[in-house]
C-alpha cells in the first residue's frame, strides 16, 4: 500500500528530525553527559504521590467532569484569587457566574495549548510566537492550518510590545508570551507585560500567556505584584487590572512538581474561550487523568521554595563558568540556559553540537527551537556531577 498517499499535509510539515537526531545519537552514547532534559530531576513530594495512590485505591478512576474534578477547580480557582487577584467560579461552566472569567483542567499545558489554538485559528490566521519558542509552539499553528510568526528575540530573548507591534496583521489572532521561557529561561518584566497586554488590547488580540515554569522564578527575576500586595513574584499579565477578560492563563503541574508524565495543567481566561476549549475537550481528551488530578490538589500544600533555590544555585554555577567563555543571557526562571556559539569558533551550533556528542555531551542545538542557529539549550536539571563534567566540556571546547 503507498502509505505516503494516505499521511495528511498536515503530519508532513511537521520536520523532527533536528531534536530526534540528538536523541538518536545520544541513545548511542555510553554514559552520556545529559544535559538535554526538560523536566526536573527532584523526586516528586511524598504527599502528592500519596494523595494519587489514595485516589487510584479509592476507585477514582472513571472519567471526570471535561472541566476537571470539583475540589482541584476550587483549589486553582483559590490560588488564582491568592495569585493574579481573578474572580474565578469554580464551579461547572453551565452553572457559573456568566460575567466571571472560567477555568478549566487540561491534559497537560500542552493539551490547553493545542486546544486554545484550535479554538482560535481558522486557516490563514496568524499567531505571534517567540523566536526562540518551545517546540511545539509553530507545530500546533500548523496543525490548525494557522500561519506561525516569528518574533525575533535575539539577544535578550525578550518578547516585548515593541517587537511584537511591527508583526501584528489583520489576520493576528493571538500573541503568546512564554515566561519564564523555554529555551533560554527569560523571565519577562512587569514592563515587558503590561506593555504587550495593552498592545494586545488596543489590537484586539488575544494575549497567551504560557506560564508552565512560574514557580521556578529565580528571587533576583521576581517583582512585586502591580497589585501592591504580597511577596514578589514571577511577573505575569494576568496581574494587571482587567486582565481576565483579555489573557488566556495557562499553567501546568508536570514542571513545577515533577510529574511530567501525569499530563496535567490547566487553562483560566475569558469565559467563552474556556467554554470552547471545554467544548473541544470533551471530543478529544475527554478529560484530564482522573486520579492524577487528586494527587494534584495536594500540590497546592507543597511548597517547592528548597528545589527553586536548589536549582538557583546551579544556575549561578552555569552562568558564571561559561559567562567566562561565551555569551549567555542569565536566565531568571525555569532550568535551562540558552547559550552562544562563540563566534571566533567559526562554528553554526549544530557543528559545536556534534564537537559535543564526540566528547559525549548531550545538549539541543538552538535550530530546534529557531530559525537561528548560533545557540544550544542547556539544561541544568540534572545531578551535580552531570553539570560538572558537562561544564568542564563546554569550556574546553570554547577555549
Ligand atoms: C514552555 C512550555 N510550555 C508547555 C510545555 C508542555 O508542558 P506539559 O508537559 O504540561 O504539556 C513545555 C514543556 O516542555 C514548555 O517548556
Amino acid at each position: 500500500m503507498d502509505i505516503d498517499r494516505l499521511i495528511a499535509d498536515r503530519a508532513k510539515r511537521i520536520d523532527a528530525s533536528g531534536i530526534r537526531r540528538v536523541f538518536d545519537l545520544g541513545a548511542r552514547l555510553k554514559d552520556p553527559i545529559n544535559l538535554s532534559i526538560g523536566q526536573p530531576d527532584f523526586p516528586v513530594p511524598e504527599p502528592i504521590k500519596q494523595a494519587a495512590i489514595d485516589a487510584i485505591r479509592n476507585n477514582q478512576n472513571g472519567y471526570t467532569q471535561t472541566q476537571g474534578i470539583a475540589s482541584l477547580r476550587q483549589r486553582i480557582v483559590e490560588h488564582l484569587k491568592a495569585d493574579v487577584n481573578w474572580d474565578v467560579d469554580p464551579r461547572p461552566l453551565a452553572s457559573a457566574d456568566a460575567s466571571k472569567p472560567g477555568v478549566m483542567v487540561t491534559s497537560g499545558t500542552s493539551g490547553a495549548l493545542m486546544l486554545a489554538f484550535q479554538v482560535l485559528l481558522d486557516p490563514g490566521d496568524e499567531a505571534i510566537i517567540p523566536d526562540p519558542y518551545f517546540v511545539m509552539y509553530p507545530h500546533v499553528c500548523t496543525m490548525v492550518g494557522a500561519r506561525p510568526v516569528l518574533c525575533d528575540t535575539y539577544p535578550d530573548f525578550r518578547m516585548t510590545a515593541e517587537r511584537v507591534e511591527r508583526l501584528i496583521t489583520p489576520r493576528t489572532k493571538l500573541v503568546l508570551l512564554n515566561s519564564p521561557s523555554n529555551p533560554a529561561g527569560v523571565v519577562a518584566s512587569n514592563r515587558d507585560c503590561r506593555e504587550l497586554l495593552e498592545l494586545c488590547r488596543a489590537r484586539n488580540v488575544l494575549l497567551i500567556s504560557d506560564e508552565i515554569y512560574d514557580t521556578f522564578t529565580y528571587a533576583d527575576a521576581r517583582e512585586p505584584s502591580p497589585l501592591g500586595a504580597g511577596a514578589p513574584r514571577c511577573p505575569s499579565p494576568a496581574r494587571f487590572p482587567g486582565a481576565a477578560d483579555d489573557v488566556l492563563l495557562i499553567r501546568g503541574f508536570g514542571k513545577t512538581y515533577g510529574v511530567t508524565g501525569w499530563r496535567l495543567g490547566y487553562a483560566a481566561g475569558p469565559r467563552r474561550i474556556i467554554e470552547e476549549i471545554s467544548k473541544l475537550q470533551q471530543y478529544t481528551f475527554v478529560c484530564a487523568p482522573s486520579a492524577l488530578q487528586h494527587g494534584a490538589v495536594a500540590c497546592f500544600d507543597v511548597d517547592m521554595s528548597a528545589q527553586i533555590a536548589d536549582y538557583q544555585k546551579r544556575r549561578d554555577t552555569v552562568v558564571s563558568r561559561l559567562s567566562k567563555v561565551t555569551e549567555v543571557t542569565v536566565p531568571g526562571g525555569a532550568f535551562y540556559a540558552f547559550v552562544k556559539v562563540p563566534e571566533r569558533l567559526g562554528l553554526t551550533a549544530g557543528a559545536f553540537i556534534d564537537r559535543c556528542l564526540e566528547r559525549g555531551l548531550l545538549v539541543i542545538p538552538g535550530n530546534v527551537f529557531s530559525k537561528r542557529d548560533t545557540h544550544f539549550r542547556l539544561s541544568y536539571a540534572t545531578d551535580t556531577r552531570s553539570l560538572e563534567r558537562g561544564l568542564a566540556v563546554l569550556e574546553d571546547l570554547m577555549r
